[in-house]
């Protein structure tokens, strides 16, 4: 019955993607990123060894500044850690929350040093009830980029048929965070250079997230991509989606209805270590990465010198 309805009807499964038009609701670049986001020193949720500092902290160690106008996050790579310390890093969040919207990072470099777990993304306050996102996430600088719902019960992905150039991770079609040791509803990039060295070695690259009730999309354009829309490539003050081709992850509304699952959000920048993902071993071992993990993000400083975010700008459209 079901694939008789697709047949019959597939303009309505088409219409229900359709991209639209927005407009800039805030543009953040250089040191507008020390005002556009809040930097917060709190504890890993996901157990990582990680130290998030403060702004001043961030400052005057030079994890956070701003290079040829190019706003760079990155963690501490002189000190050797002992007793179980967490290495200095950055999580920062957007100020301002939005529901449906548009967000574009353009993006030069990422931290991919084995150990490292960074991330582009969003969520709502008293999580999991108004959803997270996320737009860039990967481990050991393995990729290819993950992008992830998690949302409480209630709501999920098809496995499979989705106008997409990713494809859904075997078993991760459940967004729920109660099921799958929260592994979320999660597409892998069709993109081999949306992650780690390979994103870094082709000049980085923009990622971008539309959210509707209808649909989550998220796009990847690698640096120097033919089709890359003109909108993206001058950070235009209007856009239009609907120009923008087929999404590396498309998240339709069939199964989740995404006004009920997802609330006002925060866009989050953040780059732990180890921890829940990334150093759970037997990813950290077949990752190539040396020693254990926690040992190795302890011990060696110095290969976390360009464990870095090089972000000239990020976009967000309403
Ligand atoms: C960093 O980002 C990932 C993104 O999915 C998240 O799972 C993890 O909890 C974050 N670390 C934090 C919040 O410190
Ligand atoms: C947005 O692009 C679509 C597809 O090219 C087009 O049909 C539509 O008119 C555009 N909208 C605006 C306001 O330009």
């Amino acid at each position: 019955m079901r694939s008789m309805l697709s047949t019959l009807f597939p303009l309505t499964l088409a219409g229900s993607t359709l991209g639209a038009t927005y407009n800039i609701a805030k543009s953040t670049e250089g040191n507008a990123f020390f005002t556009d986001f809040n930097v917060i020193a709190e504890a890993d949720p996901t157990h990582g060894l990680v130290n998030y500092v403060n702004l001043a902290t961030a400052q005057s160690q030079g994890l956070l500044r701003v290079v040829n106008g190019n706003f760079q996050l990155r963690p501490d790579s002189t000190t050797v850690l002992t007793n179980g310390a967490g290495r200095n890093s950055v999580r920062m969040e957007s100020a301002a929350q939005y529901d449906n919207h548009v967000v574009v990072f353009n993006v030069n470099h990422m931290p991919a040093a084995c150990g490292t777990w960074p991330a582009l993304w969003e969520y709502g306050p008293n999580w999991p009830a108004n959803g997270e996102v996320d737009i860039v996430e990967g481990v050991n600088g393995v990729g290819p980029n993950s992008m992830t719902l998690h949302t409480s019960p209630g709501c999920s992905i098809p496995a499979s048929g989705l106008a997409m150039t990713g494809t859904v991770k075997p078993g991760d079609t459940n967004c729920d965070t109660s099921v799958n040791g929260n592994s979320g509803c999660s597409v892998a990039s069709g993109f081999s250079n949306a992650y780690g060295a390979a994103f870094n070695a082709n000049g980085g690259g923009w990622y971008a997230m539309e959210r509707t009730p209808s649909f989550i999309k998220v796009w990847f354009w690698p640096r120097g991509a033919s089709n890359l829309p003109s909108d993206v490539n001058s950070g235009a003050n209007t856009i239009n989606t609907s120009n923008w081709g087929e999404p590396d992850a498309l998240f339709p509304n069939t199964n989740c209805n995404i006004d009920s699952h997802f609330g006002p959000n925060n866009i989050v920048i953040n780059l732990t270590f180890c921890g829940d993902w990334a150093g759970q071993a037997s990813v950290y071992a077949s990752s190539g990465c040396p020693s254990t993990c926690n040992d190795f993000v302890s011990n060696n400083p110095s290969a976390f010198a360009n464990a870095y975010f090089e972000i000239p700008w990020v976009k967000v459209y309403q």
